[in-house]
């Protein structure tokens, strides 16, 4: 008896378990989505906060590896200083699109939106205006 009735509990919560699988699979979904949203809708409102982002992580490999940014707290040194370029946002937005000598082009990787957000913040940041 005390076996059957085990193993009626665990047939119950075989569908039980696949059931919170589920759920917790449309929650990470629906938490990705809201994430994406919120993402774009921050990219609107500050672009800032976005393009420091894309220089920090959102770029690969990103842009802080090899430039320093001192409002970006980068210290990469394979690429100018830009603090010291202080280059606006037509001329970060060519060099990020297309590369510039050593420097990988990322106009397959980032949007056209991305890059954009990129290039003000860093020329906002330097002071490129
Ligand atoms: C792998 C290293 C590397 C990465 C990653 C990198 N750069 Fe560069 N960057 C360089 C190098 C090297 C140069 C100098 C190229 C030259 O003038 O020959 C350069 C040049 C530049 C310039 C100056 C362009 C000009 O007109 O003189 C800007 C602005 C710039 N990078 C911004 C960025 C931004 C923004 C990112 C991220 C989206 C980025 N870089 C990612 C290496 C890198």
């Amino acid at each position: 008896m005390r076996t059957l009735s085990a193993c009626a509990a665990r047939t119950e919560s075989r569908p039980g378990a696949a059931a919170r699988r589920a759920a917790a699979i449309i929650v990470a979904v629906v938490l990705a989505c809201a994430g994406l949203t919120a993402a774009a809708q921050t990219g609107a409102a500050s672009a800032g906060d976005e393009g420091k982002q894309i220089f920090l992580q959102g770029a690969q490999p990103s842009c802080a590896v090899c430039h320093t940014l001192a409002d970006a707290g980068s210290t990469g040194n394979i690429g100018p200083n830009l603090d010291e370029l202080k280059a606006d946002a037509t001329r970060v937005r060519r060099a990020v699109k297309e590369g510039i000598g050593n420097m990988p082009p990322f106009g397959a990787t980032l949007s056209d939106a991305q890059i954009d957000a990129v290039s003000r913040y860093v020329a906002r940041a330097a002071g490129g205006g």
